[in-house]
C-alpha cells in the first residue's frame, strides 16, 4: 500500500457497524484494510470502494479467534507505517445461560473481543505514537454497563473493552501523546448481529434502533471531541446515565427480574 493517505483496519468490515466504518473512511481520504472471516463479501465492498479515485483498499480474511489468522493480522498491522485508524470491531453475542451456552462460542467470545482487541492495539499503538497521531475505537455496547444472565460473556468482554479503553486513554494522557482512545457503546443498531444471534429484531421497539451510519458518524465526531466513552443516540444516553447512577445491587436485582425473564422466553 504505497501513497500518503491515512490507513485504516477495520475488524469486522464484511457487515454491519464495520461496513458502515470502511464506507465512512474511504470517504474520509483512508486507505483500508478489511478483515473478517467472508473473503467474498469483503472482496465485493473493496471493489465498490476502489471505485472512488484513489482509493487503496486491502482484503485480509481472517478468522480472528484462531491464532495463525490473529498473529498475521498482527503482523499487518506492524507493517502499517500510516496507520491513523484500528476499528477493533468484529464481534457476536450468544443467547443463554453460560453454563449451558456452546463452552467453545464462550471462549470464542473472549478469544475475538479481548484477545484479539489486545494484539492488534498492541501492534498498532507504537507507530501511531512515534508519529503522534492515530486513534484506536474499540467498538464496545450499551451491555457493558449491566449484567444481563443469559448474556454474561457479552457484557463482561464489553465491559472489559471499556476497562481497557479507559486505561489506555489514560496512558495517553499521561504520555502527553494526542493519540484518540474510543470505547464506542452503541445500542440496538441495524446490522447482522441479531440474525448470527437468532433474536427476533421485532421484539425491541422500532425507536430504539439505529442505523450502522449514525453510530460511526457519533463515533467519529466523539474522536474529534476526544471523549472516551461514545453512547450514540440520546435515548441511549439516558439510559446509560441512569444505569450508572443506579447502585449495582438495585440494577442487578432489575436484570435478574427482567434480562432473565427475557431471556427465558427468548431461548
Ligand atoms: N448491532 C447491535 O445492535 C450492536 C449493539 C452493540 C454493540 N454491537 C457491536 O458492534 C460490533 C459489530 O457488530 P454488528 O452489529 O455490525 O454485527 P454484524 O453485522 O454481525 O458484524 C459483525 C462482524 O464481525 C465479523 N466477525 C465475527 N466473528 C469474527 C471472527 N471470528 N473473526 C473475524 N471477524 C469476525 C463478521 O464478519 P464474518 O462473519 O465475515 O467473519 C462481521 O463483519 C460487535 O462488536 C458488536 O458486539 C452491536
Amino acid at each position: 500500500m504505497a501513497g500518503s493517505r491515512p490507513q485504516a483496519f477495520i475488524t469486522g468490515a464484511s457487515s454491519g457497524i464495520g461496513e458502515a466504518f470502511a464506507r465512512r473512511l474511504a470517504r474520509e481520504g483512508c486507505d483500508l484494510v478489511l478483515v473478517a472471516r467472508r473473503r467474498e463479501r469483503l472482496e465485493a465492498l473493496a471493489a465498490e470502494l476502489r471505485a472512488a479515485p484513489g482509493v487503496e483498499v486491502e482484503v485480509l480474511p481472517a478468522d480472528l479467534t484462531l491464532e495463525p489468522d490473529l498473529r498475521r493480522a498482527v503482523g499487518r498491522v506492524q507493517e502499517l507505517g500510516r496507520l491513523a485508524y484500528l476499528i477493533n470491531n468484529a464481534g457476536f453475542g450468544t443467547l443463554g445461560r453460560f453454563h449451558e451456552a456452546e463452552a467453545a462460542g464462550q471462549v470464542d467470545m473472549h478469544r475475538l473481543h479481548v484477545v484479539a482487541a489486545v494484539a492488534l492495539t498492541r501492534a498498532a499503538l507504537p507507530g501511531m505514537i512515534e508519529r503522534r497521531a492515530g486513534a484506536v475505537v474499540n467498538v464496545s455496547s450499551v451491555a457493558a454497563f449491566t449484567m444481563n444472565p443469559g448474556s454474561v460473556s457479552y457484557c463482561a468482554t464489553k465491559a472489559w473493552m471499556n476497562a481497557f479503553s479507559e486505561g489506555l486513554y489514560l496512558e495517553m494522557k499521561a504520555a502527553r501523546v494526542p493519540v484518540r482512545i474510543q470505547a464506542l457503546c452503541p445500542g440496538f443498531t441495524y446490522s447482522e448481529f441479531h440474525d448470527v444471534l437468532g433474536m427476533d429484531r421485532s421484539a425491541i421497539p422500532k425507536g430504539w434502533w439505529m442505523q450502522a451510519g449514525d453510530v460511526v458518524e457519533e463515533s467519529l465526531r466523539g474522536l474529534g471531541r476526544d471523549r472516551l466513552i461514545v453512547v450514540p443516540g440520546a435515548r441511549y444516553r439516558l439510559l446509560v446515565a441512569f444505569l450508572r447512577a443506579v447502585p449495582r445491587p438495585l440494577l442487578n436485582w432489575f436484570m435478574l427480574r427482567y434480562g432473565s425473564r427475557y431471556r427465558r422466553r427468548r431461548t
